[in-house]
This record gives structure tokens, sequence and C-alpha cells, in this order.
């Protein structure tokens, strides 16, 4: 993907990251992502103590999944009382992440001991609708942006997607390619698939209010990351059987996104009851 003039360091990122990746790109590539990510790890460490053990982990994820378990305001809103044009804002915000969602986890692969494997490819394997083209999320959301009259082809979407969203999109490849410890990568995802069924019934919620019938998208998401969240559990014990395990990098990862994906969705919302400018493209 081509950079363009005028694009985000993120935009950038994102771009390079889905470029083939000579040395001049890879170069970049690092000169914008490692402050980037730097600051961020450094920052949330600093907001946390560490973590004693495998056990304590899962307890401390419970805890922020508790304590998000109620929905932001913005999920609420979304909910409660999203039109349905601020609904289609949010849609194409998050078209990038839907379009292209698990294919960066891949690089995960061989950097895990096989057991482990196994249970992030059960993940990624439903991912891609278990090789069933209509079961795949990325055309779940096709469908989806159809409904809405959106635009479906990947560059237009890119450029008019926002930085805090390119945050959270821009994170997997660092996770998965060129984070020291694949530890941050297990925690990110075990979040994520935890978070999504609750996050997600706050969307479905919302496409029922507004009559929007493709919204199988979430709905899918709210029952199978339940297992999911199961498997990254696996993913985590198996990695620490093989290798021990840093569970203090497992916590961290998850903050991470938890960061991320609650900043890029606050910010979604906001734009669609027109609180922020709009991305530039
Ligand atoms: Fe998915
Ligand atoms: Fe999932």
């Amino acid at each position: 993907m081509e950079i363009k003039a005028g694009d985000s360091p993120l935009k950038q990122l994102f771009r390079l990251n889905r470029t083939l990746p000579t040395a001049a790109v890879y170069a970049r590539i690092e000169e914008i992502e490692r402050p980037w990510i730097g600051r961020l790890i450094a920052e949330l460490e600093a907001g946390t103590t560490p973590v004693g053990s495998r056990a304590e982990w899962v307890q401390r994820l419970g805890g922020l999944l508790e304590s998000e378990r109620a929905g932001s305001d913005s999920s609420r809103y979304l909910a409660e009382r999203a039109t349905r044009a601020e609904f289609r804002s949010y849609v194409r915000e998050f078209a990038v992440d839907g379009l292209t969602e698990a294919q960066n986890f891949f690089p995960s692969i061989p950097r895990l001991p096989i057991k482990a494997q196994m249970a992030v490819m059960r993940v990624l394997i439903d991912e891609f609708g278990c090789g069933n083209l209509m079961q795949s999320h990325s055309y779940l959301y096709l469908a989806l942006l159809e409904e809405l009259e959106l635009p479906t082809d990947l560059p237009t979407l890119v450029d008019g997607t926002s930085d805090e969203t390119f945050g959270f999109l821009d994170v997997f490849y660092w996770l998965t390619t060129r984070a020291e410890d694949v530890e941050y990568f297990l925690g990110g995802l075990a979040y994520l698939e935890a978070s999504i069924p609750s996050a997600f019934s706050f969307l479905t919620t919302a496409c029922e209010r507004l009559g929007i019938t493709h919204g199988t998208y979430y709905s899918e998401h709210v029952h199978i990351d339940g297992f999911h969240m199961k498997e990254m559990q696996t993913a985590i014990r198996e990695y620490e059987l093989a290798r021990g395990l840093d569970p203090t990098k497992v916590w961290i990862g998850a903050l991470l996104l938890s960061r991320l994906l609650g900043d890029a969705a606050d910010a979604a919302v906001d734009r669609a009851r027109g609180r922020l400018d709009a991305p530039v493209g």
C-alpha cells in the first residue's frame, strides 16, 4: 500500500505493514513503531504492579472484564440512542478492522510451542469461517457494509479511517511480528476474545433497534468469542508448560488492547456524533 501525502504516522504504519517489507520499508516501520509502542508500554507498566502467576493473571483479567461489562458511555449510546447515520459512521470506522481481522495473527504461530499453536489455530480457523466464505468474519462485515451502502474496497476505507483506529490495527503487527516476547500477543488476544461477547452485545442491540438485518458479524462474535476466550487461556497455559511464562507481559498485553480498543471505539462514537473532526481523506 502506497503512502500518501498527508498520511499520519499511524496510517503510514498500517500501509507499510501491508507492503512488501524491503529494508527501507522495514526501517520506516521501526522508526514509527518503536517510540509509539515504547511509550505505551512504559505508561502501562508504570500504572500496574507485577503479576505473580498465571492464576493471578486470570484473576486480574476477570477484574478488568468485570469493570468493563456495563459498557462505556459510547457502547451504551450505540445500543440505546444512535441514529442510523451515526451507527453507519461507526461501522465505516471499523471497516478496515472488519475486512482484515485476524489476517495479521498468523506470524504468531511459529513463535509458539506446538500445543499453544493448536489453540491459536483453532481460533484462526473460526475467524476464517472454517474455510467457508459465508461464515468468514470479513465476509460477514462485507455484508454489513453493503446493507449500509458503504464502500467495500480497502484502499477507500483506509483513506477515511482515524488515527485512534489505526492504533488498534497497528498494534497487532507489532505484537505478532516484532514484540520481543510473544506473551504480549497472547494476553492481548486473550483480552480481546474475552471482552468482545459483552462489547458486541451493545452492537447487536443497536442493529435490532435500527432494523439492520446484516448484524451477524456482531452476533457471531458474541457466540464464538466465548470459545475463543477459552482457547486463548489454553494457549497461555500450554505456553507456560512448554517454556515458562512471564504473566506480567501477558497482563500488559491485555491492558494495551483494552486501552487502544477503548480509545478507538470512543473516538468512533464521538466522530459519529460530530464531536470530533472527521478523519482526513
Ligand atoms: Fe472475528
Ligand atoms: Fe474471535
